[in-house]
């Protein structure tokens, strides 16, 4: 079994408190990171802190903003350089699935999507990147997702925002190899979380029936993936989009 290693490594996991960002903050406590998990509910960010602190004895800080928001991610970051000075790697998880069919779309809707799956990407990612780039480098992981790549009926505005996730993570591999920051994504397809609970039962057997595996994916198939791309192991890769799907055909 190949062990990842990631001790004395600053990892930032945007919307980690439930879901497959909780998942990444395990896999990167059990690899010994040093964890800053985002989120939105304090209160949640901190009993997970306690209890990774306790299961793998590892430093992990709360840091609570809304990514949506510019001017809260800007204090979020002066809040972690008031921490650290260091970062390593950063996971831009945090997303909301909205669907609407075409000519029910809100432009309420648009903007919350946008906001927060596409904006929080670029926001975060540079100030990110200034860290990293003080620090000889580091890994960037997108967690973008199998409809921004196919598309799917009634998800033109999650689609949408997750295709320009793509966009945004081959654009920034260019910008950013020079100074040795990898930027890459991972594109899950359908993933057993409270977000896929917000599905009616049929069409969450749909989605089960057009995987080739045969069986939804796991928060920790995902995170596993994330875990490679941010270690030594992807230390030549940069620009690449991961699909974790099992197979899926939509
Ligand atoms: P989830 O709904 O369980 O978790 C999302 C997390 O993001 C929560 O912790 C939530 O509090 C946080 N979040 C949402 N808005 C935020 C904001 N404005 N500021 C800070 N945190 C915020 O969803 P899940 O399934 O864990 O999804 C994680 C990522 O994976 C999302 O980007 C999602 O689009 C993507 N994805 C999920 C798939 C699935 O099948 N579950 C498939 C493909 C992609």
């Amino acid at each position: 079994m190949i062990e990842i290693n990631l001790t004395d490594k600053h990892v930032l996991i945007t919307g980690a408190s439930r879901g497959i960002g909780a998942a990444c903050a395990k896999s990167f406590a059990a690899a010994g990171a040093i964890l800053y998990l985002n989120g939105r509910d304090s209160d949640k960010l901190n009993a997970l802190c306690a209890e990774l602190s306790e299961e793998y004895g590892v430093n992990c800080h709360a840091l609570p903003f809304d990514v949506s928001k510019a001017d809260d991610v800007k204090q979020g970051f002066q809040q972690l350089f008031k921490l650290t000075k260091k970062l390593d790697v950063l996971v831009n998880n945090a997303g909301i699935l909205d669907d609407a069919l075409v000519g029910m779309v809100t432009p309420q809707q648009v903007e919350n999507t946008f906001a927060t799956n596409t904006h929080s990407v670029i926001y975060c990612s540079q100030y990110a990147a200034r860290l990293m780039q003080r620090s000889g480098g580091g890994s960037i992981v997108n967690v973008a997702s199998i409809i921004g790549r196919v598309g799917n009926v009634g998800q033109a505005v999650y689609g949408g925002s997750k295709a320009a996730v793509i966009g945004i993570t081959l654009s920034l591999s260019k910008e950013l190899a020079a100074t040795n920051v990898r930027v890459n994504a991972v594109a899950p397809g359908f993933i057993d979380t409270d977000m896929t609970k917000q599905l009616t039962p049929e069409k969450y057997q749909e989605r089960v029936n057009s995987i080739a595996m045969g069986r939804v994916g796991t928060a920790s198939n995902v995170a596993d993936t994330v875990l490679f791309l941010a270690s030594d192991l992807s230390v030549y890769v940069t620009g690449q989009v991961i699909g974790v799907d099992g197979g899926m055909l939509i």
